[in-house]
């Protein structure tokens, strides 16, 4: 918490990117022991985008963030903050927020990666708000960008029937009349829980080697049923600080925008929170889980469908490996 009256900075316009390719559940029934009734039971998933050969980060996420420019009038010069969240970069080093800098030309930014999993984009709203609140910056993307599809084990059906790809991108500056903007932000972890989804190789502790090809243990590992059981608390919690540090109550959110991970997890904080799934957006259907990517882009379906106007009160709430979670209460 800042002793800043807020709200001094507010996110203006979004972008998104979706490949075009399709993964559909029929498609995953010819790929591992699976049905697309079991899926669409178990997670409300019924197709994910992939990404295909030259669709890198970087270039995903320059498509986003032009649209972002063009729906704010902010010029590429004028970035000077340019904050990725991910867990599936292009490469390890530069960082992915370097590599999408140099795509985009954002020659005056300060460009960094944010490391949450899931809840990375909340994460890199809130340091954005700091940078502005800072004086650090005046215009900062923040951009959720994945490719999970690289990290993926398409031969284990526990997580190969959930992740998509796809980069979802917002301004965070200073607020135009002090009113609209980032009313309350929350970030958490619980780094005892790394062990419920991680990968394990890869890394400076273990290397690319053979061993890791022969036991795919570059790919991302998940405990499901306990992810789930924590999801569920987590996001509940995540709700309710975001609330209180904002001064509202759940009838005063016109939307509830929930990391797409499961349909049931979703439908469990809707409930905690006390909102009626018609204020809930739920686009997991479409695209399954992009994570960090996931709230941005449907905030940039919301916005450019009109669900989310001028005046609108936008909670947005995150959970992911690590484990992280996180919320931000926003006024469009
Ligand atoms: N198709 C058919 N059967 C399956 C599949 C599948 N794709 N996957 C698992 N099963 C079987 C299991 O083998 C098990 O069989 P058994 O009872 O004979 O042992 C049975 O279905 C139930 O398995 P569970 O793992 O208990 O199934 P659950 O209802 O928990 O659903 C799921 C699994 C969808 C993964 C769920 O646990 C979940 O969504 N967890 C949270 C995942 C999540 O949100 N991850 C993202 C975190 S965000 C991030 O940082 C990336």
């Amino acid at each position: 918490m800042t002793g800043l009256k807020r709200p001094f900075a507010e996110m203006a316009g979004t972008g998104r990117y979706i490949p075009a390719k399709v993964l559909s559940n029929a498609d995953l029934e010819k790929i591992v022991d699976t049905t697309d009734q079991w899926i669409m039971e178990r997670t409300g998933i019924r197709e994910r985008h992939i990404a295909s050969e030259g669709e890198t980060i970087a270039c995903m996420g320059e498509i986003a963030c032009r649209q972002v420019l063009e729906a704010t009038g902010v010029s590429v010069e004028e970035v000077d903050g340019l904050v990725v969240g991910t867990a599936s970069p292009d490469r390890l080093l530069p960082s992915q927020a370097c590599d999408l800098q140099k795509t985009l030309g954002a020659v005056n930014a300060a460009a960094f990666d944010v490391s949450a999993a899931c809840t990375s984009f909340v994460y890199g709203v809130s340091v954005a708000e700091g940078m502005i609140a800072g004086g650090t910056a005046k215009n900062v993307l923040v951009v959720g960008a994945e490719r999970l599809s690289t990290i993926t084990d398409y031969n284990d059906r526990g997580t190969c029937i959930l992740f998509g790809d796809g980069v979802g991108a917002t301004l965070v500056r200073a607020s135009s009349d002090g009113k609209r903007g980032i009313l309350s932000t929350y970030l958490k972890s619980d780094g005892r829980l790394g062990d419920l989804l991680y990968r394990q190789s890869g890394g400076a502790n273990e290397p690319p080697s053979e061993k890791m090809a022969k036991e795919r243990s570059y790919f991302l590992r998940m405990a499901g049923r306990e992810v789930f059981k924590h999801a569920v608390r987590s996001m509940a919690d995540a709700c309710d600080q975001a609330l209180t540090r904002a001064g509202l109550t759940s009838d005063q959110v016109d939307l509830l925008i929930p990391h797409q991970a499961n349909i049931r997890i979703i439908e469990a904080t809707a409930k905690h929170a006390g909102m009626p799934m018609d204020r809930v957006y739920v686009n997991i259907e479409k695209y399954g889980n992009t994570s960090s990517a996931s709230i941005p882009i449907a905030l940039d379906e919301c916005v450019r469908s009109g669900r989310v106007g001028p005046g609108a009160v936008v909670l947005m709430v995150g959970f992911g490996g690590g484990f992280t979670w996180g919320s931000t209460v926003v006024r469009w």
